[in-house]
């Protein structure tokens, strides 16, 4: 947990070791509490060195330890009685130290970093604020407003940035143990007083108050309803307006607030359901740990729209060569200018001073795929263009390249058996902007070899992706689940509800955008063509079909319309809502919407009614849930907290409401099968709210935690 050494004769070498990060687990708060109060009351010992094992100085918290009951010594009469010794007390950070982990060298008197290690207070991402001290000593060592940003942001600074901001002493780039050593031997008996920041008063200036005030009003705007960086600018105020001691006590109060609330217990249950996201199995019992991932050096990008440009990017950022490959010119030339000025801006904005095109092939000839490990194929979402390259590239491409698909919903498996090599076919769906969005689905078809499913997983790492193997079947998770989201918030519009009064509602909520201005923005094109391809559209639908009903069931022609009207959203100025010019980013609520929604409705014989806000939740997020579940019964996601990561990282579903799974969990299940229940009985021609049999089974058993659920599946499809 952490050992005790000595060194040069009076330096005393106190090591965390807690692998893999050093957390503060009750154990090592008692071992090191025990060990550094021996080094502090030992004659011989003239300074201390923390340093930690494993070139890892410590990550903080045991996250695992969050929400049950408290054991073992706390932090903070360790920092105290550390920060008050007359010995100095010199850390020796390596690779981390985050949250509790940097309370702890902020309380030691001097700070020495190594060049590649990262600090920073990362509590509010898991729903806290650094309770161990952290809030009042900081704002003490760099001022209100440096503080106020790295604490309510949770960013982590590299060494460099620390020592700027005079977080470290020093940082240097050999060994950072031995330089701390040397370092205490040199500052024995010198005054400490200075080096307490606990003694210190942070400058407070009428610029702090009107810094902290700023800093509250940005941090509401930006929070979508979270608690915990509000809490932060609070505990911050605490930090510059009150003594030290005062301080303390209302960060211990401000985090009592905190430490128990759903939404940390959210937060915390999303930091692990994103890691546990990449220990991916394959019925084979092929699994993450045993399965090797093929080397990938040269991508080929098929089609140079908004995802192969936004892909292109994202390859070319990490370093990998890229053949992308158009097939007209003009697609070409417009594809490759916006690939250029991408990376151009991205170099600029890390000061970069050339953006790495050397690693860019733009072609029309899709005979310069030859050489490429791997292909990902981005053309019109068309399952007969999509076969016809797929048996092309099978004669361009060597028979080791790996074929990818980026369909948004289309059957890889149908792909596949157009190849000769179907266990090298996977789907890789990219969210857009791809060289943006972390989601990455990687979806694997019964031919999908482990190899590939390996190789897809690991590429996505490489581009900072948060890959997720999901199986295949129509829209896979991430878009089946929008398709019935989006239903909803169709009908709604139909019941009397306008669009901003539906996106108000879903951003209150915490959602990054509400729906219809997502719709607006991605195109409501997409939708339609994916419409027109199934069916529910076109001349293939018997013309004696009403309007508002499809394949036996409720639909809403209300996207159709408009799309018929040339209303496509922002790039024709004109959607659900209103744009200035086309390509306008600016939504205006537009009351030819509303005229038009008020005919709509009249043609019908609808009769408009007052939409409450919980209504719009209850029907949004529980249908989306429900057939969350549908789709762990069918084996298509392997764990719910893989269907919440696709939500939280692709859908822009609030982090700090964990996932539309486990969001139900916490409203709790009975209640949303009684709602379904209810919704259902109100909408029978709406089949999708119909409670689904593992919703039920859920709820019989007790409902239990969610990572038990799958123990619930009675027929495992075994997709996964
Ligand atoms: N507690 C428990 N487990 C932790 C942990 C922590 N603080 N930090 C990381 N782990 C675990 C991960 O779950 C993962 O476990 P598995 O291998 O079983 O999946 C393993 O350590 C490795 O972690 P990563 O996969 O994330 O490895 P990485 O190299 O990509 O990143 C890291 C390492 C930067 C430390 C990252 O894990 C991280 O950011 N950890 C969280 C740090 C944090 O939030 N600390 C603040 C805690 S709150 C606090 O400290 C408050 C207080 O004391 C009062
Ligand atoms: P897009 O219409 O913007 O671009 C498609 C590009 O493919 C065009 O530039 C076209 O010229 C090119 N192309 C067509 N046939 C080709 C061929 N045989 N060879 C070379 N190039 C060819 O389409 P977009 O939006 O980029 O979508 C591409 C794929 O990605 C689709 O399958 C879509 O469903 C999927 N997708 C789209 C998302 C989105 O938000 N737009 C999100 C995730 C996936």
């Amino acid at each position: 947990m952490a050992r005790y050494s000595r060194t040069e004769g009076t330096i005393a070498l106190i090591t965390l070791s807690n692998p893999p990060v050093n957390a503060l687990g009750a154990a090592v708060r008692r071992t090191i509490t025990d060990i550094m109060h021996r080094a502090l009351t030992d004659g011989e010992v003239k300074a201390v060195v923390l340093c930690g094992e494993n070139g890892t100085f410590c990550a903080g918290a045991d996250i695992r330890e969050f929400g049950k009951p408290p054991s073992g010594p706390a932090l903070v009469p360790l920092i105290h009685d550390m920060e008050a010794s007359e010995k100095p007390v010199v850390a020796a950070i390596e690779g981390v130290a985050l949250g509790g982990g940097l309370e702890i060298a902020l309380g030691c008197h001097y700070r020495i970093a190594h060049a590649k290690a990262r600090l920073g207070f990362p509590e509010v991402m898991l729903g806290l604020i650094p309770g161990a001290g952290g809030s009042q000593r900081l704002p003490r060592l760099i001022g209100i407003p440096a503080a106020l940003e790295l604490i309510t942001t949770g960013r982590l600074v590299s060494a460099q940035e620390a020592l700027k901001l005079g977080i470290v002493d020093q940082v240097v780039d050999g060994n950072t143990i031995e330089t701390a050593v040397k370092f205490a031997l040199n500052v024995i008996g010198r005054p400490l007083l200075s080096r307490r920041l606990s003694e210190r008063t942070p400058a407070f200036s009428v610029d702090a108050a009107a810094v902290l005030e700023e800093g509250m009003a940005r941090v509401k705007q930006r929070a979508r309803g979270a608690f915990a960086p509000v809490v932060c600018v609070q505990a911050l105020r605490a930090a510059a307006t009150l003594p030290y001691s005062r301080g303390m006590e209302t960060e211990e109060q401000l985090i009592n607030t905190l430490i128990d609330s759903s939404q940390a217990r959210a937060l915390q249950y999303c930091f692990f359901a994103q890691r546990n996201a990449r220990k991916w199995s394959l019925p084979s019992g092929a699994r993450w740990n045993n399965s090797k991932p093929r080397a990938v050096h040269r991508v080929g990008v098929v089609g140079l729209g908004t995802m192969g440009r936004g892909i292109t990017v994202s390859l070319v950022k990490a370093g990998i060569s890229v053949v992308a490959v158009e097939m007209e010119e003009k697609q070409m030339d417009l594809g490759m200018r916006a690939v250029l000025g991408m990376l151009e801006r991205d170099a600029q904005r890390r000061g970069d001073t050339r953006p790495p095109t050397h690693l860019l092939t733009f072609t029309l000839s899709l005979q310069q795929l030859g050489n490429v490990d791997l292909v990902i194929e981005a053309v019109f979402e068309d399952m007969a263009l999509k076969k016809c390259l797929f048996t092309e590239l099978c004669n361009v491409c060597k028979p080791s390249t790996l074929l990818c698909t980026n369909t948004s919903g289309l059957d890889v498996d149908a792909l596949a058996v157009v190849t000769h090599r179907r266990s090298l076919v996977v789907g890789m769906h990219f969210f857009a902007p791809a060289n943006v969005m972390k989601l990455l689905e990687v979806v694997c078809g019964p031919h999908s070899s482990a190899e590939a499913v390996a190789t897809a997983m690991t590429l996505g790492k490489r581009l900072g992706k948060v890959g997720v193997v999901v199986g295949n079947c129509p829209g896979f998770v991430g878009n089946r689940m929008m398709k019935l989201y989006l239903d909803q918030a169709y009908f709604l519009l139909e019941e009397g509800a306008a669009p901003e009064q539906v996106d108000q509602v879903l951003e209150e909520f915490g959602f990054t955008m509400g729906i219809f201005k997502v719709s607006d923005l991605s195109g409501l094109d997409v939708g339609w063509r994916v419409r027109k391809a199934s069916g529910l559209i076109g001349p293939d639908v018997n013309p004696k079909t009403p309007s508002r009903w499809r394949q036996g069931c409720r639909y809403s022609p209300l996207p159709d319309l408009l799309c018929e009207q040339g209303h496509l959203g922002q790039k024709s100025g004109r959607g659900w809502y209103l744009y200035e010019t086309p390509g306008g980013k600016e939504p205006k609520p537009d009351p030819a919407m509303h005229r038009f929604l008020q005919e709509y409705r009249s043609r019908y014989g609808l009769t408009p009614r007052h939409v409450h806000a919980h209504e719009v939740i209850e029907r949004c997020t529980y249908a989306m849930a429900n057939e969350g579940f549908r789709i762990l019964e069918e084996g298509i996601a392997a764990r719910a907290e893989d269907i919440d990561v696709i939500y939280v990282f692709g859908y822009g579903w609030p982090r700090h409401r964990g996932g539309p799974m486990f969001h139900a969990a916490q409203v709790g299940l009975a209640t949303v099968l009684q709602r379904l229940e209810h919704y259902h009985q109100l909408h029978p021609d709406v089949p999708h709210l119909q409670p689904s049999p593992l919703l039920q089974r859920l709820v019989e058993a007790g409902s239990p935690p969610v990572h038990h659920w799958r123990e619930h599946v009675q027929h495992l499809h075994s997709y996964l």
